[in-house]
């Protein structure tokens, strides 16, 4: 399988770390530049918006109901947009769609389904693959399965992500973190120029730790963050260095490694236990947040333009389930 385009989005309301000062929460800059390395993240909510919800004179449902917060298939469009305006075949026919989202906007249908829609796509197989923060790679690792026997010929994969309208804006602990994001990938079965080469894909779960990170039907996002800090460095680590010796690589030999955008600090205390130097560590997570499931693929599109004939990328993420994985992709 081969990536052959991929486009991002972020939405234009910055919250930035003065804002989170202001909303009485008893949060300081300092301690987020410090703790998380978090300057500022985008959202589909306007920083009035957040403070309405903050001193409870709105509600996400009242915000939904009046259409204030931009939809999934919105999102994707943007994304899409932009993997289409980079793509050297914008005319493929696609024969299959896979969205992914941890906050849609209906519970019924998939979200792969009101995309396509949205897009104009009909005559093809639209669905859902959804593992929160591991998604992109959970949806590349099924992607990847359909290419190989033969069932998909040419694909797109989205996720879009809203965490920040499911947050406590009194919890100082969570409501930093995150951001808002979507990406778009273009993927075929067929090499075109300037495609990323899928090597290879690892998916792993522990279930047992399910309710370390949970965001309850209808509730907030919550998680067991010093634990799952451990559990996120440790399993980063281990995804990326999985699928360079399954591969026969070291990883001096990878060009470039993107890890779930979780925070500043848990992506530079792994890369520097791997040996991984500054130069070839990309992210967004200072100026982005935590987008959830698009934060790995974000950067991945940010970066597009900057990898070389034979480079090496990995991306190793990590997720509620608790679930990690990994792709090695290499540019053609
Ligand atoms: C959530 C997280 C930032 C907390 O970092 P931490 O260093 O463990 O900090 P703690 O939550 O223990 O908080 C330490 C203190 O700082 C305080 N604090 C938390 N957020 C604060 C903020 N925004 N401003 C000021 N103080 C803050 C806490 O209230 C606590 O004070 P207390 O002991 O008086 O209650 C961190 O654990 C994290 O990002 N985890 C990773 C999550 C992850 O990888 N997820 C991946 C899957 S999505």
């Amino acid at each position: 399988m081969y990536i052959y385009s991929i486009g991002h989005y972020f939405p234009e309301n910055i919250l930035d770390n003065a804002f989170f000062d202001r909303l009485d929460i008893e949060s300081s800059a300092d301690w987020i530049r410090d703790r998380v390395g978090i300057e500022a993240r985008r959202s589909v909510l306007t920083q009035e918006q957040v403070m309405d919800l903050r001193h409870g004179r709105t509600t996400r449902e009242q915000l939904k109901a009046e259409g204030a917060i931009e939809t999934i298939a919105s999102m994707s469009e943007k994304s899409w947009k932009m993997a289409k305006a980079r793509s050297p075949d914008v005319n493929a026919t696609l024969d299959t769609v896979i969205g992914g989202t941890s906050v849609p906007d209906d519970d019924i249908p998939s979200n792969g389904c009101v995309i396509s829609n949205r897009l104009g796509l009909e005559h093809l197989r639209a669905f859902d693959v959804n593992s929160a923060c591991s998604t992109f790679v959970v949806q590349c690792h099924v992607m990847r399965g359909l290419v190989a026997s033969g069932l998909t010929k040419e694909g797109a994969i989205f996720c879009a992500e809203r965490y920040t309208t499911r947050m406590d804006y009194s919890d100082r602990r969570n409501s930093i973190l995150f951001g808002d994001a979507s990406i778009a990938a273009l993927v075929s079965s067929q090499n075109r120029p300037g495609s990323l080469k899928l090597i290879d894909s690892l998916v792993e779960s522990s279930p047992s730790g399910w309710e370390h990170i949970h965001l309850p039907d209808g509730k907030f996002f919550h998680q067991n963050g010093a634990q799952v800090q451990k559990f996120a460095i440790t399993k980063t680590i281990a995804a990326a260095q999985d699928i360079l010796s399954r591969n026969h690589l070291k990883t001096s030999e990878a060009q470039w490694f993107i890890g779930h955008q979780a925070n500043y600090r848990m992506l530079t205390t792994s890369m520097e236990k791997m040996g991984v130097p500054e130069s070839r560590h990309l992210f967004n997570v200072r100026d982005r947040g935590n987008q959830g499931a698009a934060g790995a693929p974000s950067v991945l599109s940010q970066n597009w333009d900057r990898y070389q004939k034979g480079d090496y990328i990995v991306v190793a993420v990590v997720g509620a389930g608790l679930t990690w994985g990994s792709l090695l992709l290499q540019k053609q």
